[in-house]
Order: C-alpha cells, then sequence, then structure tokens
C-alpha cells in the first residue's frame, strides 16, 4: 500500500490510502484524522497536488478534489502563491465545540474561541482582504523613493503627506470637509475614541451618550477614561437624538452610515436634529464611520461630517478595508478641538502613532489608486456573500428577519417571530461549528432600565473564505432548523 512520508521538505504525512474505489474520500478522511489528531498542526504546509499523488499512486485530479473539499470545509487554505496549508484557526469537530481541552501537541490558539466557520462580526478573511502584492508595492515605493526625513520624528498629528492623501480621499468617497491640518492619524477607531475620551473629559464633557446596542468595547473605553457613558436609545431610524438633552450628554458617539449592530442608517431628519443639538449646546458628536465604505445597494451615504464639520469629529478606520492588524486610522478634528486632542497624545501617551513607513505605505496606496481597486473588489464579493445569506435564510427560514440595510460586513437575524431565543441559537451553531454574535452582548443600558431587549443573531459574512463560505451559511442553516424552540 503506498505510504506518503515525505513529500515536501518536512512535512510527515504518514497517510495510508486504500487500494480501490473511493480513494478520494479515503484521501479526504485521511487528511481529516490527521488533523484531528494533530499530527498536521495549524499552518502546516501540504505537498503540492503532484507531489502528493505521486507519492501515493493517485492521480492528481484525486488530490486536488480532495485538498478543494477539505478547504471548503474549512481544514485547509490556500496561501499566496498557490500552495496548500492546514487552516490556523484549525476545524472544531461538531461535538468539541464546546470541549476546553486542548490538545497537548496542539500550538497555543490565538485569543478567543475558534471556530470551523467564523460568522463572528467584523472580522475580515485576511487571505483576501489583506492585498499582499499591492501593499508590497506600495512598502517597496516608498522604501526606494521616501527621502531620509519621512523615517524622522514627525508631527504629532502624523506623517504630512498621509493627511494630504486623506483629506483628498475622505472628501472624494466619504463627503467629509477635511483639512489635513486638522487631521490627526491614530491606531484605529478605539485608540481615537480612547484619546477623544481623555482629551474631551479634561476640557469638561464628561457625560458621553453612546449608542445602545453598540460594540460593547467602546463603552469600556469610555469609562475608562472616567467620562459617565449613558445609553442613546437606537430604533429603526438610527439613534435618538432627541433623548440627548434628557440624558445630559456633552457627546453623543454615532455609526450614522450603518448603525453597528443593528445595521440601520440614520435618516435625514435625524442628522439635522443631532446636528441642531450639537450647534444649541455645544455638544460635539463622534461620527464612528466604521464601515462607510460598503454599501451594496447605492451610492453610499455621505458623512455627517460634511454637514457639520464644525461639531462633528469624524473617525475612519483602515480595520475593515485593509487589515485590522495594521492599526492606521484616522480623526478629522473642529479646528477647537485639534489641540487637546494632539496634546495628549504627545504627552500622556508618548506620541503613539502608527510606524512612519505604513503610514507613508498607506500614502502611496491611496494615491496610486490601489485602495479604490481594492475597494471596488471586496465590494462586489461582499454583496454576493450578504444576497447569498440572506436568500437562504429567507428560503430555510422564513419566519426570520434580517433587518438593516445592505452595507457593510454584517446582518442581523432578528429571532422575535421565530419563537427562539439568541442563546439557544448560538449553543445550536456553536455546535455545528459556527461562530457567530448575540445582540444581547451589545446593550449598555438597557438592563438598567430592565426592558426585556430584542433576541437576534449578529452574523458576520467576511471572515470565511470563497470556499468555505457556503458550507459555513449551511451550518448556520442547520443550526437555526436544529435550534430547540
Ligand atoms: C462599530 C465599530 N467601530 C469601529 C471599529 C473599528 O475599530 P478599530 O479601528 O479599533 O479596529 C469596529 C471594529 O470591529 C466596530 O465594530
Amino acid at each position: 500500500m503506498p505510504r506518503s512520508w515525505t513529500s515536501s521538505p518536512d512535512v510527515h504525512l504518514g497517510i495510508d490510502v486504500a487500494p480501490g474505489r473511493g480513494k478520494r474520500r479515503a484521501l479526504e478522511q485521511a487528511l481529516r484524522d490527521a488533523i484531528h489528531a494533530a499530527r498536521l498542526g495549524p499552518g502546516t504546509l501540504l505537498p503540492s497536488s503532484r507531489g502528493l499523488a505521486a507519492d501515493l499512486g493517485l492521480s492528481r485530479g484525486t488530490v486536488v478534489e480532495a485538498y478543494a473539499q477539505l478547504q471548503s470545509e474549512g481544514y485547509l487554505v490556500t496561501r499566496p502563491g498557490g500552495s496548500t496549508a492546514v487552516a490556523e484557526a484549525g476545524p472544531v469537530p461538531a461535538e468539541s465545540a464546546h470541549s476546553t481541552q486542548r490538545r497537548a501537541t496542539e500550538a497555543p490558539a490565538p485569543p478567543g474561541p475558534s471556530y470551523r466557520f467564523d460568522l463572528r462580526p467584523g472580522l475580515l478573511d485576511l487571505s483576501r482582504a489583506f492585498p499582499r502584492r499591492q501593499w508590497m508595492a506600495s512598502v517597496r515605493s516608498v522604501l526606494n523613493q521616501a527621502p531620509d526625513a519621512g523615517f524622522d520624528y514627525g508631527d504629532p498629528r502624523g506623517r504630512p503627506e498621509l493627511r494630504r492623501a486623506l483629506s483628498r480621499y475622505l472628501a472624494r468617497a466619504r463627503g467629509v470637509v477635511a483639512d489635513p491640518e486638522q487631521i490627526v492619524i491614530c491606531l484605529g477607531f478605539a485608540h481615537g475614541l480612547s484619546l477623544l475620551t481623555q482629551a474631551l473629559g479634561r476640557t469638561g464633557r464628561t457625560t458621553w451618550a453612546m449608542e445602545d446596542p453598540c460594540l460593547p468595547a467602546h463603552p469600556e473605553i469610555a469609562r475608562r477614561a472616567g467620562v459617565d457613558v449613558v445609553p442613546l436609545p437606537v430604533d429603526g431610524s438610527g439613534a435618538r437624538p432627541s433623548a440627548l438633552a434628557k440624558l445630559g450628554a456633552d457627546v453623543a458617539v454615532v455609526t450614522p452610515a450603518h448603525q453597528y449592530p443593528t445595521g440601520v442608517t440614520l435618516q435625514p431628519e435625524r442628522r439635522a436634529e443631532l446636528l441642531a443639538w450639537a450647534r444649541a449646546t455645544d455638544g460635539v458628536v463622534v461620527e464612528d464611520d466604521y464601515d462607510g465604505e460598503f454599501r451594496y445597494d447605492r451610492q453610499p451615504v455621505g458623512a455627517l461630517q460634511g454637514l457639520g464639520p464644525d461639531h462633528v469629529v469624524y473617525a475612519g478606520t483602515t480595520s475593515k478595508t485593509i487589515a485590522p492588524g495594521l492599526r492606521i486610522g484616522w480623526l478629522v478634528l473642529p479646528a477647537r478641538l485639534l489641540d487637546p486632542v494632539v496634546d495628549l497624545n504627545r504627552t500622556a501617551l508618548g506620541g503613539a502613532l502608527p510606524p512612519a513607513l505604513e503610514q507613508l505605505a498607506l500614502t502611496d496606496f491611496i494615491e496610486r489608486g490601489s485602495l479604490d481597486r481594492h475597494l471596488r473588489s471586496l465590494r462586489a464579493e461582499f454583496r454576493r456573500r450578504r444576497d447569498r445569506l440572506v436568500a437562504a435564510l429567507s428560503k430555510a427560514a422564513p419566519d426570520l428577519h434580517t433587518t438593516g440595510v445592505a452595507a457593510g460586513l454584517h446582518v442581523l437575524i432578528d429571532l422575535a417571530d421565530s419563537g427562539l431565543t439568541e442563546r439557544v441559537v448560538a449553543d445550536a451553531a456553536a455546535a455545528e461549528g459556527v461562530g457567530v454574535a448575540v445582540l444581547g452582548t451589545h446593550w449598555h443600558g438597557r438592563t438598567r432600565t430592565r426592558r426585556r431587549p430584542s433576541q437576534a443573531l449578529v452574523v458576520g459574512y467576511a471572515r470565511p473564505t470563497p470556499p468555505q463560505f457556503d458550507n459555513a451559511v449551511r451550518a448556520l442553516v442547520r443550526a437555526l432548523r436544529s435550534a430547540p424552540g
């Protein structure tokens, strides 16, 4: 019986494929078993299909098909350059989805749970979303062409070249009024929010209204900066500015383009109301435009900041468009808030900025048109995924409703008419190896008012690789069907 030990330099597959029919299935099973037994650990590079076929006496097509099947199941991934490797997170077999025991030979897992199909919101398939080739071209161009001064201590607001490039890009793509002098580069939205809560807190703006529901990390960041966080209610038209006066808010943090997590867009009358509140009270609106570039049914709605640049801080990030690991974001500040923010970052935080090389690479990436091309391609992919997910859900479970506009990287699945609770469905999903978020963890004020929040899942569609995606949707549908109602 042919046995493969050494089809690539340091990989010992140690698998057997019995002669006879069903060789592809046998190979698939042998690979699954090797992965489960941790003989093939996360990230292990597999032999080329040609090499393995030769070792095992199989046709190359058989190996190609087996690799493709295991990719779609989440066991394997394709690496840039076309090689095949064991998926990093590693598949979670259904029966062990809740198991906390780790095999002794397993590499330490990244923080947080790992799922065979990760449909948690806000995550990207970085094998596709991070444009390595174009980024490398930009890094190379910067290293070849940037003056030495580009790598010196610099302006505490960030590289001027990047602020100029962002000024043009944000005006064109998001309708932001962005004087480069009033842009401050930061390490993503979380860092920008931390800067703002501390800097504005020092100017006496200590009551912060944050959308309820919202991303749980954000009220936490604000509270730790010592400000008082109050819940800003959200309904089908977005945040409700009429609540701000009663809440005694000095600052309102909102996601106007695509409310996180409900997915609604802030309606025009609400935008006007929010700006009227800010003008009348000298309040500040913080606009978190985390996924504003992704709208699928129409042109993206322009940023609120364009209507009131003296009262709105516009905040953007590369976390949803390129890669969260870049840690590059930006604040566009009203003139009067510039000094407190820059001063805080320079003194209290020691001048925290993304590295100059990364800032200059992003400048080049924007200016040579790579960002626009990249966004066009991601938009097309995410729109397809959203359509497929929504269609599969409406076919399989017509009593569930997906809410929110066709935008961003997630949908909210409202369970209200189904009699299901979000916990039960999330557990059923985990048993299928599917990770989802529940709406319940996004409230920061409802529990205080003791109103029973609605039951919903927050489902991201941008993380699975293209071959995994349909299987991920099918597994989610199975979970919804099997969840005890
Ligand atoms: C609502 C919202 N805002 C902003 C961000 C981006 O945060 P950061 O730039 O810190 O990665 C996220 C990321 O998940 C988000 O969900």
